[in-house]
């Protein structure tokens, strides 16, 4: 079987559009590779995180994805500050790899013009995401594509890293989410729905309650068109409502077309609200019921054995190749 194995930060509070986009996937995913899951809690440190907030939210996090279906019987899940190897090795190859490269990472280039003053880790990060991915031997790494160009960076400094000293990790592939459904704002549908987005009435976090959810679909811009119609050009909002409606339903855009023809955007609405709502309402009772139970402390105690094991024998092998130990 083969192998994936993805990070998630722990910042941000999850939205439909990850929700469609992604976790929709991972269950895909469990079912046919050996999945590796983490939280990367090392990688929210390289912005000021509230110490109290981020320990909560790493735990929560994992709920949310437990609660949307994600099985912790086929996935290994964990906490990466859980498993000292991450740090160990992400110095050997801190070493490997050129400053120059470094410097070429657009996300590091955004992030670090939008701050006067930025830690080292922001510019190392991409390094200790490296280590994350070949401590495991990984076949696929699934990312949006905002993270394609570190997984490649990932693949130079194995390759490097091998041709210097033999073989020693496997070059992993970006796995690109290929869902054609780009869930949008529901203020501005011309721009993606982000956890970061400053005005959350344009989107749909997956613990908004019931009042809410219903209150930001029925508020959805939409135009005056008054058709159900699938044109994201001239009707991005209602387009994104049907987008919206049918990845929930695993249906085709043209069949939401036809069973809406002679609807109005008001009716629609309400029924896209419905959806969502049965979609959330059970994945939050799931979600508060996992965050009283030990279970979390269970499962990351078993992910932090099983990766402590594996990650402890790579990272052996690398100290022997590169000469450091006894
Ligand atoms: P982010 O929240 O930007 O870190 O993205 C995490 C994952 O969720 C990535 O795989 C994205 O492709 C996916 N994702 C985030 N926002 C959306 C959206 N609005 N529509 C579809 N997928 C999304
Ligand atoms: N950098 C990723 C993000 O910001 C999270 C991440 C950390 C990751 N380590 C990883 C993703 C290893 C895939 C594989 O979203």
């Amino acid at each position: 079987m083969k192998k994936i194995l993805t990070g998630l930060q722990p910042t941000g509070e999850l939205t439909l559009g990850n929700y469609i986009g992604a976790i929709k996937q991972m269950k895909e995913y469990q079912e046919k590779y050996e999945s590796y899951l983490f939280v990367a809690d090392m990688h929210s440190i390289t912005i000021n995180q509230d110490s109290k907030i981020l320990r909560e939210k790493s735990k929560s996090l994992i709920a949310l994805y437990l609660a949307c279906g994600i099985d912790p019987q086929k996935n290994i899940i964990f906490l990466q500050s859980d498993n000292i190897y991450h740090a160990n090795i992400s110095w050997v190859l801190e070493c490997n790899t050129y400053f120059g490269e470094l410097s070429r990472m657009t996300q590091f280039k955004d992030k670090s013009s939008k701050h006067q003053n930025f830690t080292a880790g922001l510019f190392t990060y991409p390094i200790l995401m490296a280590g994350d991915i070949l401590l495991y031997d990984v076949d696929y790494v699934p990312v949006g594509k905002d993270q394609k160009q570190h997984v490649e960076l990932t693949r130079d400094i194995a390759q490097r890293f091998n041709k210097k000293y033999g073989e020693t990790f496997k070059i992993p592939e970006p796995l690109i989410n290929k869902v054609g459904a780009n869930i949008m704002d529901l203020v501005d549908p011309t721009k993606k729905m982000s956890k970061s987005s400053e005005n959350k009435k344009g989107i749909i976090q997956l613990l908004d309650d019931e009042k809410m959810i219903r209150k930001k679909i029925m508020g959805a811009t939409t135009d005056s068109f008054g058709k159900i119609h699938y044109d994201t050009q001239n009707q991005p909002g209602i387009s994104n409502l049907m987008t919206i409606y049918a990845s929930l339903k695993n249906c085709p855009i043209e069949m939401v077309e036809e069973q809406f023809k002679d609807s109005n955007y008001g009716s629609f609405k309400k029924e896209v609200a419905d959806l969502v709502i049965d979609i959330l309402l059970p994945i939050q009772t799931k979600y508060r019921e996992l965050l009283n139970s030990n279970q979390i402390d269970d499962i990351l105690d078993h992910g932090k054995d099983v990766t402590t094991k594996i990650a402890c024998k790579k990272y052996e092998l690398v100290k022997q190749k590169v000469g450091l130990g006894r």
